[in-house]
């Protein structure tokens, strides 16, 4: 089956069932997309499937089959995309495990509301941060709406 993936073409001929996850890290060797807790729950996988933020770790590879994934490698080519220049303004990251699907989650949000309220920026992205870096997420997302 084919997909395209961060502009490119991918092919992948294992188990229909295995985890766009899996597939992304192992097969197409692009490590930035992480694992959390492969429940759906916390986030770190957050792709991008057809312009909206999903998690990768519960979406089987076949349901992405003639579609397009955007991973945090193909936000931008330069780390230019506004949200990862307000990630580096606004020194987000701690450890930085949680930080590629709050990316992701945020640059899809702003897709949608480019002047979110905090209530939406809560609604949208409810990715789980072990560091607690949560306040400063949200001045993030104010610098990237105003930039
Ligand atoms: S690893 Fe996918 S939501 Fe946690
Ligand atoms: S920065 Fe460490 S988990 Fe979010």
């Amino acid at each position: 089956m084919q997909f395209t993936l961060n502009g490119k073409p991918f092919d992948f001929d294992g188990d229909p069932d295995t985890p766009l996850l899996w597939v992304i890290r192992d097969a197409a060797a692009l490590t930035g997309t992480k694992y959390g807790c492969g429940i759906g729950a916390c986030g770190a996988c957050t792709v991008h499937l057809e312009g909206e933020a999903t998690r990768s770790c519960v979406l089987p590879v076949s349901a992405v089959a003639g579609r397009s994934i955007t991973t945090i490698e193909g936000l931008s080519p330069d780390i230019s995309h506004p949200v990862q220049q307000a990630w580096i303004k606004k020194d987000v990251p701690q450890c930085g495990y949680c930080q590629s699907g709050m990316v992701m989650a945020v640059a899809a949000l702003l897709e949608q509301h480019p002047h979110p309220t905090d209530a939406q920026i809560d609604q949208a992205v409810t990715n789980l941060c072990r560091c607690a870096t949560y306040h400063r997420i949200r001045e993030a997302v104010h610098v990237a709406a105003n930039s």
